[in-house]
């Protein structure tokens, strides 16, 4: 079967698993709130400043998806403009308080929302990311979908995240982990296939993050060569050059 009708068919899988609504996302994250800064906020820290770091070298407006506790909040440098939203109220509360107790002025937003129903205009950001997000949402294929009509044409569009493999003792044990997916708030078999090929979407960086390369960064530039033309000629459309091409 070919590559692109073999994604379609496998994205459409996506959302018949664990993890099948936001009410099982919320309940897991409400259990998470209180350890989540000292567990996974701890691993997954190197991640998440090195996608703020490439982020702080863009201009405008950057939509962080999935905020959650607001671990990376402190980090954007103070020329951005940072929208925040999240499912959960209580990981979104402890992010409300980092904003305020840090000074943060340039967190313009924090804002209840579901990540497959954006409450955003089309063309709106110039940076949408989602950091340890797309492995915990009950519809990844829509948050896709989503996260790309909110950004800009010529924006990015950036994802850290685990991808998972067939592969060796790393591969047995995600297989191993799908029954608890309910309880620890995501899913661990999700292969890299399933964010790669959206029409519009160009991959332009990918960079394997410690701890061990467990983690990946992916951006992907939006393309849409007719509004980039007009809306470059308008605005000077910020386009860095790419950290590192993806051949
Ligand atoms: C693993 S945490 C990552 C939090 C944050 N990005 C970080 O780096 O620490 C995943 C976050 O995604 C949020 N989330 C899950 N499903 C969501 C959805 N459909 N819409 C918005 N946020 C969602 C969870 O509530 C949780 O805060």
């Amino acid at each position: 079967m070919p590559d692109k009708f073999r994604r379609q068919k496998d994205r459409e899988k996506m959302s018949d698993r664990h993890l099948k609504d936001n009410e099982t996302v919320k309940n897991a994250y409400a259990g998470w709130v209180s350890f989540y800064d000292y567990t996974f906020g701890v691993v997954s820290q190197v991640g998440r400043k090195h996608a703020v770091r490439t982020i702080n070298r863009r201009k405008g407006k950057v939509l962080e998806v999935g905020v959650g506790t607001g671990m990376s909040l402190q980090h954007y440098e103070k020329h951005l403009e940072i929208y925040g939203i999240d499912i959960s109220p209580e990981m979104l509360e402890r992010a409300e308080k980092r904003k305020n107790i840090k000074g943060l002025s340039h967190v313009k937003e924090l804002k209840e929302m579901s990540a497959c129903t954006l409450d955003y205009p089309d063309n709106y950001f110039d940076v949408v990311v989602g950091m340890y997000l797309i492995t915990v949402v009950p519809d990844p294929n829509k948050v896709m979908q989503e996260l790309r009509r909110v950004c800009k044409p010529g924006g990015e569009l950036m994802l850290v995240n685990h991808f998972s493999t067939e592969k060796g003792l790393r591969g047995w044990v995600e297989h191993k982990m799908i029954p608890l997916s309910d309880k620890i708030g995501w899913h661990p078999v999700f292969p890299i296939d399933n964010v790669l090929g959206y029409e519009g979407l160009k991959l332009v960086g990918q960079k394997s993050l410690r701890p061990a390369g467990v983690f990946t960064m992916l951006r992907f530039r939006k393309v849409d060569k007719e509004a980039v033309e007009t809306l470059g000629k308008k605005e000077g459309l910020n386009m860095p050059e790419d950290e590192k091409a993806v051949a």
